[in-house]
């Protein structure tokens, strides 16, 4: 079990798959005095992601993995271990991870959805919940267990929709609450006793 004790910050990797928007939030924020996590390590499952080239503006190290095989989650665990992570972020990370890597994390693994969970787990969430005519969104912080998006919440935050609302004004609204939520979630989980 991961705990900050306000001396140490924890040694974070994130895991991402494309823009990297929370991820270049939780860097920021891993700067701050006040934050719990020390981000020194990034993860990209897709080589051509946006935020894999603004990592080559600062000095934290990424790699890129296809995360489709036990062999790639063999290397990283190595990886992990040799950086001393102690937390991974998953953060627009689009890969599934195998229940065996979960384990072998101890579960100290956190993902943001953009969604108000347990409701439209998986992909394509801002189409279906307008589809539905869903009065509410927005977007939920949990831990990662071996169920697509389906371990315990650590904290959500709801919006209205709007009539006007398409699945590109809405994705743009959550974004927004993501990077809000996320750094709050992670002060909640690593400061619980
Ligand atoms: C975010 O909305 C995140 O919640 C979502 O992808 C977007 C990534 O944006 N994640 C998932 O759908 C995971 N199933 P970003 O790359 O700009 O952070």
């Amino acid at each position: 079990m991961v705990e900050s004790t306000g001396n140490t910050k924890i040694k974070t990797a994130i895991f991402i798959s494309g823009n990297g928007s929370n991820m270049k939030n939780l860097i920021k924020y891993s700067k701050l005095k006040t934050s719990p996590i020390y981000v020194n390590l990034v993860l990209s499952s897709n080589k051509k992601a946006n935020g894999i080239r603004y990592l080559k503006k600062t000095k934290i190290v990424s790699k890129i993995f296809n995360f489709k095989n036990k062999k790639d989650e063999e290397k990283i665990l190595k990886i992990l271990k040799k950086r001393k992570i102690n937390l991974i972020c998953l953060a627009g990370f689009m890969r599934i991870l195998s229940k065996d890597f979960i384990e072998k994390f101890n579960g100290n693994i956190l993902n943001i959805h953009p969604s108000l969970l347990p409701k439209y787990k998986g992909l394509n969430t801002h189409e279906r919940v307008i589809m539905n005519n869903e009065k509410f969104s927005g977007c939920t912080v949990h831990l990662v267990n071996s169920k697509l998006d389906s371990g315990k919440i650590i904290l959500q935050k709801k919006i209205r929709i709007n009539k006007k609302d398409n699945p590109r004004t809405l994705s743009k609204k959550i974004l927004k609450e993501e990077h809000v939520l996320y750094p709050k979630a992670l002060k909640k989980f690593l400061s619980r006793t």
